[in-house]
């Protein structure tokens, strides 16, 4: 099983950046399951139904969000209908679904998302404990591969996770930080990266108008949220799984930056 995750979708250039660029890297890398976070496709923050449409159309099978997941708030009306969006596991709110079951060829993966609690204390749960109610719940299910999208800030909090749930989970792979680590490795039998990395501008502060945020940051200005039109780049995470035991056997960092002209 091959497995190709995209990190955090910033704004239209990230967008753009999947469209121009996902149907080959599918192609290159025989990909038979496509996840990204998509938490900051609408501007930078949280993501419509519209927008949830369009990057299925192009070729992510399903969307992962984080501390941004209802930030745009109309979202909140179609988590129904949207079968191919998964929630934060341990939001307080308890919106949508932590995780969801998808069959890809005669397998069964669960794609779960789960927020770490550092900077998140206000609406973040207690990730093990929702975390362990997920494994009950799904017990009878035979899933063959469980992958979390760990969405956080701290790297050393991404890491105590995995260690406590390496062989259990088949993947973990951090996001949020829009800044892709190069710390991927197979941990016992589970694939795991702090962070995965953005697909958004470039050229930016993590993904936001540079100008804009020394603006706010040094010349204490109040200024309007904007996200960068620079080329984006494409930050991912490649994973092979067994068929036959099911351990992750291979893990390659994918980062395309945009062509300097
Ligand atoms: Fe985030
Ligand atoms: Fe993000």
């Amino acid at each position: 099983m091959k497995v190709l995750f995209l990190g955090d979708i910033v704004g239209k250039k990230g967008r753009e950046v999947i469209r121009d660029l996902l149907p080959s890297l599918k192609k290159d890398y025989k990909i038979d399951f496509v996840i990204a976070n998509g938490e900051n496709a609408a501007h930078g923050k949280g993501i419509t139904y519209k927008l949830y449409n369009q990057l299925l159309e192009y070729g992510i099978d399903c969307i992962t969000l984080g501390n941004h997941a209802f930030s745009k708030k109309e979202i909140i009306d179609y988590l129904n209908q949207a079968d191919k969006l998964i929630c934060p596991i341990n939001h307080i709110n308890q919106l949508g679904k932590g995780y969801r079951i998808f069959k890809i060829k005669d397998k069964k993966i669960c794609v779960i998302n789960c927020l770490g609690t550092f900077m998140f204390e206000d609406y973040a749960l207690d990730p093990y404990k929702e975390m362990d109610k997920m494994f009950k719940k799904t017990r009878k299910e035979n899933v063959d591969y469980y992958i979390v999208d760990f969405h956080g800030e701290a790297t050393a909090e991404k890491r105590v996770f995995v260690e406590y749930y390496k062989n259990k989970l088949s993947a973990v792979i951090g996001t949020h930080t829009h800044v892709q680590t190069a710390d991927e490795q197979i941990i016992g039998s589970t694939a795991f990266i702090s962070d995965v990395g953005m697909c958004g501008p470039f050229d930016s502060i993590i993904g936001r108008d540079s100008e804009e945020c020394i603006k706010k940051m040094v010349k204490k200005e109040k200024t309007k949220y904007t996200i960068s039109l620079n080329p984006a780049i494409l930050c991912g995470l490649y994973i092979e799984f067994s068929d036959n035991n099911k351990k992750a056997i291979d893990i390659k960092r994918i980062q395309i930056r945009p062509s300097i002209k």
